[in-house]
């Protein structure tokens, strides 16, 4: 009989595995004909793996944070993947983990499909090393660039340029030599320091794992022997900083706080503050899954108790008292954009940075980065792949540290509110107090008052639709129905706004979006001052709609989609501009060469190409007569 086969260890032994053998996290980039799927196949098959497993979503269910009987359970081990299962989202890094003699290695090895920015960014993010793929044929591409440009953004200080598929250039040093020339050039600009090139074969072999013979003229080690021996830990990991994942209180006199060490280290008796309220307090006791600790550092999963009962909840961060963190609104970053829908400043996103997330906006578009030239472009928007500096406002302040400090708490993902698609990872520059600068001065006569002087309830009645559809001309006829019952209103009509505030705004996505803008925060104004404001604009995202309900109060908000099909707009033509837009002269134009997105759910829905406008101002004021008894 022969032995059963070895269970194969998990990923959670071979992490902690008992001997201290040291780990090295690298990525690997390249597109997918740089030969990256062969070179990690190699590496896997020739070294003497013991296992190779991938992570995916399904599987990192599994691993769940519980405290029982004050024991907690290990923790997720690979931090972020959680957080983006949670949202919904996957992705396509797949972790391989292999061993040889000298050393454990975990590979994020992105997919180098489009949107490889993406992947990339996900798994540069962790990475101590970066493999940057070049065929040997083709030399520095601007994918190499910005691969590089990435890498660096994400403070991979250590990078292999392996020069791959030598043997289709006969092996040639020449060939060799001009390619780590440009690239060296072009790193020494981006700051990358430590550079090693190797000129390798994944196909043969040559280079890989063993020198080979194909190129005795390279004096330099094997891939795979720099990647054993390569020195990466000198720098310190930063000051302590936990996200609570959860609070955890089985029974009245215990209150812990439970959470993946991100970096540093915490003992006993050390002061920790809770960064959101600004509360300190003394660790009392360090629970891991063995026990009580005396200390913890980073990669731990840990469950805290502290002397004092402050108030912390989930998403807040635990940190050193004596090197706190930012707790920002607003700051100043480095994005890389990832998605196939373009970046709209003013668009609200949802961050997510350490373990809390917000609403966020790209205030500022500093400049967009030419990866070939490094040089700084102006730019309005940002496309898939592009990366830029800009300025981003959150909902609410959140505890920050910049990247240069803290690789877990520096760096972030932005997510699309209706897709739930990662579109951007970034990583901070600084964060900026504009929070603490600028506070909300709170008057004595307030909007309650106001509303009361008008005996009316404030609302702001939205009106969507396309051009032509009947917004005006309904919103236009209500307001004298309203005004005839003595209600205070004020009519915003995009035509008119366009004249004076917003003159300076065009048709393109990102000017609507600014101009939606404005005029929610006008109307948010007007309804502060106790007015019942009809706002007559095409709004033609879902996105800028939805960020003017929420800028209102509650119920206060009414979508009114008028409802014209765009064959009767487009018969009306009351502007000549259908017409204009067809032949081509006019460009941007909403129904024709831009997107018009249908509300979801609006309060109330115009047939506008049937009703007449007199039914149209009464369904109105029967909803509005429903809702705040008016
Ligand atoms: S929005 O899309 O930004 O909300 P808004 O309501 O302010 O548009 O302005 C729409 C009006 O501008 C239209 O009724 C039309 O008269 C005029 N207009 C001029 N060019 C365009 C265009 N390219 N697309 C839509 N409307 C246009």
């Amino acid at each position: 009989m022969t032995d059963p086969a070895p269970a194969t260890p998990s990923i959670e032994t071979f992490l902690a595995g008992q001997d201290a053998k040291d780990q090295l996290r690298f990525i690997t980039c390249g597109s997918v004909d740089d030969g990256k799927s062969t070179l990690l196949g190699r590496l896997l098959y020739d070294s003497k793996t013991v296992f190779e497993d991938q992570i995916t979503a399904t599987e990192s269910e599994s691993r769940k944070y519980g405290t029982r009987d004050g024991e907690v359970d290990l923790a997720l081990l690979v931090d972020g993947l959680q957080a983006e299962r949670e949202q919904g989202i996957t992705i396509d890094v797949a972790y391989r983990y292999f061993e040889t003699d000298k050393r454990k290695f975990i590979a994020a090895d992105t997919p180098g499909h489009e949107q490889y920015t993406r992947n990339m960014a996900t798994g540069a993010s962790g990475a101590d090393l970066a493999v940057i793929l070049v065929d040997a044929r083709k030399g520095v591409l601007t994918q190499t660039r910005r691969h590089s440009y990435i890498v660096s953004l994400f403070g991979i200080r250590h990078v292999i340029l392996a020069v791959n598929k030598m043997d289709l250039v006969g092996y040639d040093q020449q060939v060799f030599n001009d390619i780590v020339t440009d690239y060296n050039g072009f790193a020494r600009e981006l700051g990358l320091g430590d550079i090693r090139c190797v000129p390798l074969s994944a196909l043969t072999g040559d280079n890989v794992i063993a020198a080979g013979d194909a190129m005795p003229w390279h004096d330099g080690p094997p891939l795979m022997e720099i990647l054993e021996t390569i020195q990466v830990h000198e720098e310190d990991n930063g000051a302590f900083r936990m996200p609570v994942q959860w609070v955890n209180r089985p029974d009245s006199d215990f209150r812990g706080f439970s959470g993946n060490v991100a970096s540093g280290r915490v003992s006993r008796g050390m002061e920790l503050i809770a960064s959101l309220s600004g509360k300190t307090s003394i660790v009392d006791r360090i629970l891991g899954p063995s026990g009580d600790l005396d200390e913890a550092m980073a990669g731990q999963a840990v469950t805290l108790t502290l002397a004092d009962e402050i108030d912390i909840s989930r998403g807040d961060l635990l940190a050193d008292a004596n090197q706190a963190p930012d707790v920002a609104d607003h700051f100043a970053a480095h994005l890389v954009w990832m998605d196939n829908e373009p970046m709209l400043p003013e668009r609200p996103y949802v961050i997510r940075l350490g373990g809390a997330t917000a609403t966020a906006q790209v205030t500022d578009l500093a400049h967009r980065v030419n990866v070939d030239t490094l040089e700084h472009m102006a730019a309005k928007t940002l496309d898939l792949n592009d990366v830029a500096y800009c300025k981003i406002v959150l909902d609410r302040p959140l505890a920050l540290d910049p990247y240069a400090d803290n690789r877990h708490t520096g760096c972030f993902v932005l997510i699309d509110k209706f897709s739930n698609r990662t579109v951007a990872a970034g990583v901070i520059d600084f964060a900026l107090r504009r929070a603490s600068n600028i506070t909300w001065q709170h008057m004595k006569v307030d909007k309650a008052l106001r509303a009361q002087a008008f005996d009316q309830v404030p609302k702001v009645l939205w009106f969507t639709g396309l051009s032509g559809a009947g917004k005006s001309t309904v919103a236009d006829r209500l307001e004298q129905k309203l005004h005839a019952l003595g209600r205070r209103t004020y009519l915003l009509d995009g035509d008119n706004v366009r004249h004076g505030l917003n003159k300076d705004l065009g048709f393109t996505d990102q000017d609507r979006v600014e101009n939606i803008r404005r005029v929610a925060e006008v109307a948010r104004l007007m309804s502060d001052a106790g007015l019942i404001v009809l706002v007559s604009f095409i709004s033609p995202f879902r996105s800028e709609r939805r960020m003017a309900r929420g800028m209102m109060d509650e119920g206060e908000f009414v979508e009114i989609f008028v409802d014209t099909p765009l064959e009767i707009c487009e018969a009306r033509d009351p502007k000549g501009l259908y017409k204009k837009a067809r032949a081509g002269e006019l460009k941007n134009f909403t129904g024709i060469d831009s997107v018009y997105e249908t509300p979801m759910n609006a309060e109330i829905t115009l047939n506008a190409g049937e009703d007449n406008v007199d039914q149209m101002a009464d369904q109105i004021i029967g909803y509005l007569d429903e809702h705040s008894g008016q």
